[in-house]
């Protein structure tokens, strides 16, 4: 079942959205070459805490930190620790701050200084994929025109959309029904309607799109090896359209 927020429950979804929005900023602010993923991780738990709101993702099914930070081949769910970040690296940063009871989500790929062509395509690839499939998301429109909007923009630039992780509605709970893949064919599932708030978060390979986890049980990796992004918003259904939560 798609539980439908009221407008009140979607002020205060805006208002964790803006927490989240706003560790973006700051973090946007720190990346730099010899930063480690740690301190980024401390820098925004500060924050959110401080926002008078609770990091969702620590300790959710065990997971240890605030953030995660998928760094190069690393799609998403990557740990912070004492990584140095290097110029050229690209890293996949996703917040998730809880206000009132309500949680916003996140996520945005940033460039570690001077990075390949390849990486900034990538980057701008998936941000534009997103907005894509943002651009679906609205009264009358069904669920999976969402993930074929998304899944046209990659393909057509030669990347792929990995298909193992998908969005998701939120609310009350980081992850609600229904279940948002990045791919597949229009005009399935459910209708979207006034009030469904949802999780878009394509993620992108350069590659191929398998992908695998790695031995700390966290963070999924590019088969092939190849570099991924991650840009994730959560956006309400309103009236006219797609509302955008997850901005300052
Ligand atoms: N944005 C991710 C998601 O929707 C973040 C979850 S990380 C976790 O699943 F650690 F909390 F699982
Ligand atoms: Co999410």
């Amino acid at each position: 079942m798609i539980l439908l927020k009221t407008d009140e429950e979607i002020a205060i979804l805006r208002e964790a959205g803006r927490i989240v929005a706003r560790c973006h900023e700051l973090l946007a602010r720190e990346i730099r070459p010899g930063i480690t993923t740690r301190e980024l991780d401390q820098m925004a738990e500060a924050f959110i805490r401080k926002a008078g709101a609770i990091p969702t993702f620590k300790g959710y099914h065990g997971y240890p930190a605030a953030i995660c930070t998928s760094v190069n081949d690393e799609v998403v769910h990557g740990i912070p620790g004492d990584r140095a970040l290097v110029e050229g690296d690209i890293v996949s940063i996703d917040i998730g701050a809880t206000y009132e009871g309500f949680v916003g989500d996140a996520a945005r790929t940033y460039a570690v200084g001077r990075v390949t062509r390849l990486a900034r395509r990538l980057i701008g690839v998936t941000e534009r994929a997103l907005m894509a499939g943002i651009e679906r998301a609205r009264p009358g429109m069904r669920l999976s025109d969402i993930g074929h909007a998304v899944q046209r923009h990659v393909e057509s630039r030669g990347f792929s959309v990995v298909r193992d992780y998908v969005g998701h509605g939120i609310g009350r709970q980081m992850h609600e029904e229904p279940q948002i893949p990045n791919f597949g064919p229009p005009g399935r599932g459910p209708i979207l309607g006034v009030g469904m708030v949802l999780a878009i978060e394509p993620m992108v390979n350069a590659g191929g799109c398998e992908v695998y986890t790695a031995e700390d049980g966290w963070t999924v990796r590019t088969k092939d090896g190849s570099l991924s992004a991650h840009c994730e918003h959560t956006v309400a259904i309103g009236r006219d359209g797609p509302v955008i939560l997850t901005i300052p």
